[in-house]
């Protein structure tokens, strides 16, 4: 399982400047070789306990099963969704008398290792949730002083990923140390245990983050603050990438992502071109795709998208390069992402929020330049519908029209 992982740095703002590939030391558990893909509860369902009252929607093991039955029967793990993740809530109040977590009964009545079994038996793997300090978020008993004890108790039920936030950690020495045993203690099971990090949002405030120190440790980490089911909030994680892309994208790659938090495609707050943007660049920023949303209703039209092989694709590159903006200009916004074998994925994105659609003129000489496909590249146009554009000269121009907040996806080839 030692992979050395080959890590890429790739150029900003200037075009067609490009440095050379450089390795560093991803966590050499051989995961997440391309970024996880799944389903998450917290945002759509964030932490209902009451299942009398809200017996459809609370936190419980009937939530989660029903879950696993769509994603296997309404296409969502045939399209690569295969992580199945519990969030907060999920713990009894008290760990048992010999320390251990346990799920609350009543809402949990099999118990996890039983949960895990089902999901296992339709070909999904499970995650799970939990914290580095003293109490989860919502005030459950935490991982503190129990970092090797909480692993083994996951690797016994099988778990298949850890979500580890940062809540109540202490000291700064504390969260570091916190994620580094947690770590160290998930690999000494030999599980294979996907391990999702919060700890640079957390550290954040109080140090400058060394990235290949935390990919070291972690498969992906959170960044920013929690993501919530309106435009706005998909627009500051975008801004915020985009500012920060200097240290963000380099500590990229294979088995080391970047998370900006879960897609809220399908629920109540996003427009259809918002949706289509929030698709189109959390595929370039190689996220990551973690739904949260409640796949047993929801609408044909964000289904699709959610299930668009092709955009998907770009996500999962197996050059693991994470996109980057190269230009903002006139209220648009262009990003590029470098795919295996010279290719790559452009987004022009339409941040005005009033009028109609717009035209923006994209020519080759504003993408990198180091695109295989010399004078003859050739366009498809992704989303928001699939178009072939042909074939793309060195001074070509593609006239494209973008809608207000909504994105154009194109692969070039
Ligand atoms: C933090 C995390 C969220 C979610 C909640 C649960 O806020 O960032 O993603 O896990 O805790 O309490």
């Amino acid at each position: 399982m030692e992979l050395r992982m080959l890590k890429w740095t790739w150029p900003f703002l200037l075009f067609g400047v490009a440095q050379w590939p450089v390795v560093t030391n991803g966590l050499r558990n051989g995961l997440a070789l391309t970024p996880p893909m799944g389903w998450l509860h917290w945002e759509r369902f964030l932490c209902e306990t009451d299942c009398e009252k809200e017996p459809y929607t609370c936190v419980s093991e009937r939530l989660f099963m029903e879950m696993a039955d769509v994603m296997v029967y309404q296409g969502w793990l045939d399209a690569g969704y295969q992580y199945l993740c519990i969030d907060d809530c999920w713990l009894a109040p008290k760990r048992d008398a010999q320390n251990r977590l346990q799920a609350d009964p009543v809402r949990f009545p099999s118990g996890i290792k039983k949960l895990a079994d089902y999901v296992h038996a339709r070909g999904l793997r499970l995650g799970i949730y939990q914290d580095v300090g003293k109490q989860t978020c919502a005030g459950f008993p935490g991982s503190q002083n129990y970092y090797e004890l909480d692993a083994q108790t996951f690797s016994e039920w099988e778990v298949d990923l850890l979500k580890f936030d940062g809540c109540y950690y202490g000291t700064l020495e504390q969260l570091e140390d916190g994620y580094r045993r947690m770590s160290m203690a998930l690999n000494r099971t030999g599980r294979n245990i996907v391990l999702s990090c919060e700890w640079p949002l957390y550290a954040r405030p109080l140090k400058k983050v060394n990235y290949s120190e935390v990919a070291e440790y972690c498969n992906s980490w959170r960044n920013f603050g929690d993501i919530s089911d309106s435009w706005s909030s998909v627009k500051s994680v975008l801004d915020w990438t985009a500012v920060l892309q200097d240290s963000l994208v380099p500590a990229a790659g294979p088995g080391a992502w970047n998370d900006p938090d879960m897609l809220v495609i399908g629920n109540f707050g996003l427009s259809w071109d918002q949706q289509v943007t929030q698709m189109a660049l959390w595929c370039i920023m190689a996220a990551p795709l973690l739904m949260s949303n409640d796949l047993r209703e929801i609408s044909a039209e964000s289904k699709a998208l959610l299930q668009n092989k092709e955009v998907i694709a770009i996500n999962q590159d197996c050059l693991g390069a994470q996109g980057y903006r190269i230009l903002k200009v006139d209220s648009f916004e262009l990003w590029e992402k470098p795919l295996f074998g010279g290719s790559l994925a452009v987004s022009v994105t339409n941040r005005n929020e009033i009028g109609g659609p717009r035209r923006f003129l994209l020519s080759r000489i504003m993408l990198w330049k180091g695109t295989a496909c010399g004078d003859v590249c050739y366009v498809t146009q992704l989303l928001p519908t699939r178009k072939e554009y042909g074939y793309f000269n060195t001074t070509g121009i593609l006239s494209l029209s973008v809608n207000p907040s909504g994105t154009v996806l194109l692969r070039i080839d």
